[in-house]
C-alpha cells in the first residue's frame, strides 16, 4: 500500500472494501460512535455509488477523483464535523433535506412530532391550513405536506437563510406549490386560523448550553437551541400565538426538551391553551405535547 496523507487514506488506487476499512479503523479509533455508519455515508457520497453498490462489489477500484473528494471529508470528520454538515443534507422522515449553517441538523426524535399529527389527523385528504413555527429546514412541515396531499402550509423562522433553504427544499421535493415560507417573529403578524400548528422551539436553557457537545455547539445555530434562563422563553410565546391562530377545533403539537412536560403544560394553560397528550421518543421519553384551545 502507498503512503497515505494526513487524512490517514493511503494515496493510489484502493478497492471499495479496502477504503471502507481504513475509514473504519480511523473513525473507531476517534471513538466516534456512529463509525460504521459514518463511513457509508461518507464513502457513498464522495464516489456517487449507492450505499448497497459499495457492499456489493467491494474488489472494485475507486477512481483517484473520488478518493481526493472523500480525504477532504475525512478530515473534516475526524475534526469533529458531523456527517450532514458535511455532506449538507439530512434524511428526516425518508426525504431529503438541504441544510445551512441558519438551520438546525433535523433530529430523528423530531419525527415523533410528525406520527403524533398523523396519529390526529381522521382524514388524510381534507384541505387541513397548517402552520410550522421556527421552521428551519421545513422538516416538519415538509414531512407532513408529503402525507397530506391536500394540505397546505406556512412555515416562519427568524433566520432569513434557514427561510430560504425551508423554501429550496420545498422545490426539491416538489411541494413547493402547497407551502410558503416567510421570515418572522413567531406568529407575529400571521394571519389564522390554521387547523394545526406544529413547532420545534429553541428549549435548551442557555446555562446548559456549554455542556452540550461540542458538535452540536459548533454546528447549529444558537437561534436553534437557545430556550432563555429556564429553556421555556419561546413556549411563552409561541402559546399566545398558538391560542390566537388556531381553529377552535385546532390542535397544537409542540416539541418538548427533556422534563418540561409540566412547565410547558401550565404554560399553555396560563394561555387559555389545554394539554391534552404527550408522546414518547422511541426512547420512552415525553416528546411532543398536544395543545389544544380551551373554548
Ligand atoms: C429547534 S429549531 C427547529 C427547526 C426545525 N423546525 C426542526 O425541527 O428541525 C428552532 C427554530 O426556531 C427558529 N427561531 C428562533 N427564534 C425564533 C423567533 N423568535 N421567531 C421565529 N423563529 C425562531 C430558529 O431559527 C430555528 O430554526
Amino acid at each position: 500500500m502507498s503512503a497515505s496523507d494526513d487524512s490517514g487514506l493511503p494515496s493510489g488506487a484502493m478497492a471499495r472494501g479496502e477504503v471502507y476499512r481504513s475509514l473504519l479503523d480511523q473513525f473507531r479509533a476517534a471513538k466516534i460512535p456512529s463509525a460504521d455508519l459514518d463511513a457509508r455515508l461518507l464513502m457513498a457520497a464522495a464516489t456517487q455509488v449507492d450505499e448497497v453498490a459499495l457492499i456489493a462489489d467491494p474488489h472494485k477500484l475507486v477512481e483517484p477523483k473520488f478518493l481526493d473528494v472523500l480525504q477532504g471529508y475525512v478530515r473534516r470528520r475526524l475534526s469533529g464535523e458531523p456527517v450532514s454538515r458535511i455532506l449538507g443534507r439530512r434524511e428526516f422522515w425518508g426525504l431529503s433535506f438541504s441544510l445551512t449553517e441558519a438551520t438546525l441538523d433535523p433530529r430523528p426524535d423530531s419525527e415523533t412530532l410528525v406520527e403524533a399529527v398523523l396519529a390526529h389527523v381522521t382524514e388524510r385528504d381534507a384541505p387541513l391550513q397548517i402552520l410550522d413555527l421556527g421552521t428551519g429546514t421545513g422538516c416538519l412541515l415538509l414531512a407532513l405536506l408529503s402525507e397530506l396531499p391536500q394540505a397546505r402550509g406556512l412555515g416562519v423562522d427568524c433566520a432569513s437563510d434557514a427561510v430560504k433553504a425551508a423554501t429550496r427544499n420545498a422545490d426539491q421535493l416538489g411541494l413547493a406549490d402547497r407551502v410558503v415560507f416567510r421570515i418572522g417573529n413567531w406568529g407575529e403578524g400571521v394571519d389564522g386560523p390554521f387547523d394545526l400548528v406544529v413547532s420545534n422551539p429553541p428549549y435548551i436553557p442557555s446555562g446548559d448550553i456549554p455542556d452540550l457537545s461540542q458538535e452540536v455547539r459548533t454546528h447549529d445555530p444558537m437561534a436553534a437551541l437557545d430556550g432563555g434562563d429556564d429553556g421555556l422563553t419561546a413556549y411563552r410565546e409561541i402559546a399566545l400565538e398558538t391560542r390566537r391562530l388556531l381553529t377552535p377545533e385546532g390542535v397544537a403539537f409542540w416539541e418538548l426538551g427533556i422534563g418540561q412536560s409540566e412547565d410547558v403544560s401550565t404554560i399553555a394553560s396560563d394561555a387559555g391553551l389545554k394539554a391534552f397528550g404527550l408522546h414518547p421518543d422511541l426512547a420512552g421519553i415525553p416528546r411532543v405535547l398536544a395543545v389544544k384551545r380551551l373554548v
